[in-house]
């Protein structure tokens, strides 16, 4: 595991080992959201180690336990093993996937009155295989995707992985949303717009996401870019920024 990498005052990273997808090694990254009364959210939990149990208690006590999509979940029922009283929310698809999983509740398309204050929520609709919960975390208006936009870091690839990230779009400091997701939006990119609308809304300053480098310059930009295969003719013209 890294050690974590602090992005504000209550937001953290850890990367955990790459798992394997069709040879490409994906590097797994856990958010750590810290709310104010000090219970931590957990965004895509990694393999749990005591190291990392070490880590995250000293950060604050393991409360909410959150995922992006239905694909991310091979380290959640250790994580349930650890923290029985931590309340575990699945995204749309996963409780039905992972029967063997217990969940307090199911992801939605507004954020839980438990972190609503701290952390707004939304589904990006559209795709025909799952609807990607988005999260943003207010206080740093930082942007939490998981595999809606990702953005590999060339340096940690060989040759022919850096060739297969360009070919689907995901490599840094291009990242987009991967070519095979997209494809599952065909004929459903007016949906899709509506979500783009409402996280464009939220005026990210920054974007982590659960594979890549994260950005903490031009966040718009970036966005514009990664999500430009959803672009209007007249370009995505709402207002920058509900939060100030
Ligand atoms: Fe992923």
């Amino acid at each position: 595991m890294s050690d974590p990498v602090q992005l504000s005052d209550s937001l953290w990273i850890i990367d955990g080992p790459a798992v394997r997808w069709f040879t490409v090694p994906f590097p797994t990254r856990m958010v750590i959201v810290r709310l104010a009364d000090n219970n931590l959210l957990i965004h895509s939990p990694i393999e749990l180690t005591p190291k990392i149990r070490r880590t995250v208690e000293a950060l604050g006590q393991p409360k909410y336990l959150v995922s992006p999509n239905k694909i991310h979940h091979l380290f959640w029922s250790n994580w349930q093993a650890a923290y029985p009283e931590a309340l575990s929310f699945s995204p749309p698809g996963l409780a039905q996937k992972r029967p063997d999983l217990s969940f307090y509740g199911e992801l939605g398309d507004s954020p839980e009155t438990f972190w609503a204050k701290e952390v707004d929520q939304l589904t990006f609709k559209g795709s025909r295989i799952f609807n990607e919960v988005v999260f943003f975390h207010i206080p740093s208006r930082t942007l939490i995707l998981g595999d809606l936009v990702e953005n590999f870091d060339p340096g940690t690839l060989s040759r022919f992985h850096r060739l297969v990230a360009r070919f689907g779009r995901v490599l840094a400091p291009h990242g987009q949303t991967p070519l095979d997701y997209r494809q599952s939006f065909l004929l459903r990119h007016l949906e899709a717009r509506s979500s783009l609308h409402r996280l464009l809304e939220w005026g990210p300053r920054s974007v982590v996401m659960c594979h890549g480098l994260p950005v903490t310059e031009n966040a718009e930009a970036f966005l514009k870019a990664a999500f430009g295969w959803l672009q209007e003719k007249d370009g995505l013209t709402k207002p920058w920024s509900r939060y100030g």
